[in-house]
């Protein structure tokens, strides 16, 4: 029997890890973050100053790049070349890099590959950008979760700032700024660019809390298991 696929795409702050770590756990499914798949190329790129319109540099960066995701108790690590990268890749920098490197499509070309063979078969919930439209099309449920700008860029805000405390260096403007431009970028580039697929059920989270986003998914889930 084919392995369940569900797929969460949508924009930046919408919610969308919360939820698909949530999924995953109660479905007893994977998680397959690919958004961090992004990063640490772009944290490759950074450390090895390579320009990001280099398409050869880009392509031999991916080719040399082994990454795997590992699960320690309940926490999912990246590890890229044998090196623990989880925390590295979560600067503001690498976001920001991370959106203009999957712009390229010597990279997406590279991760589109990986992302298949990472599910191996295997029930998954995959989020992204793209994962409906393009990575796995044949989806058995697609879900879109999007919110209103300021929502997401406040939730953005309240995260960064209870893991940085007083040491807090970024205005709510200034993330607001931020996640405007990283839309922009990732819904405008020529390559697999943000957006539903046309099949996907679109979720707005503005007014529900992470939980209730999970009881309307479950209940288009069990629809499809006819449970
Ligand atoms: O989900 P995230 O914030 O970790 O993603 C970082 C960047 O990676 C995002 O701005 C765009 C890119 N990305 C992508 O292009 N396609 C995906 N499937 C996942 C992420």
């Amino acid at each position: 029997m084919k392995s369940m696929v569900i797929t969460i795409d949508g924009p930046a702050g919408a919610g969308k890890t919360t939820v698909s770590r949530f999924l995953a756990k109660k479905l007893g499914y994977s998680y397959l973050d690919t958004g961090a798949l992004y990063r640490a190329v772009a944290l490759e790129v950074q450390q090895n100053t390579i320009s990001v319109e280099d398409d050869n540099a880009l392509e031999n960066l991916c080719r040399n790049l082994h990454l795997n995701f590992i699960n320690q108790n309940g926490c999912f690590h990246l590890i890229c070349n044998g090196k623990d990268i989880t925390d590295d890749i979560r600067t503001p920098e690498i976001t920001m890099m991370a959106s203009t490197i999957s712009a390229r499509s010597v990279v997406r070309g590279a991760l589109l590959d990986l992302q298949r063979q990472m599910i191996q078969d295997k029930p998954v919930v995959a989020e992204g950008r793209d994962m409906g439209t393009v990575v796995f099309p044949n989806a058995d449920v697609k879900f879109f979760l999007d919110a209103s700008l300021t929502t997401r860029a406040l939730r953005r805000y309240e995260e960064l700032k209870s893991n940085s405390g007083q040491y807090l260096n970024v205005s709510l403007d200034e993330v607001k700024q931020q996640m405007q431009k990283r839309d922009e970028n990732d819904q405008s580039r020529a390559i697999a660019p943000l957006r539903p697929a046309e099949d996907a059920i679109k979720i707005d989270a503005t007014n529900l809390t992470a939980g209730q986003v999970v009881d309307v998914m479950m209940q288009h889930i069990n629809r499809h298991l006819k449970i």
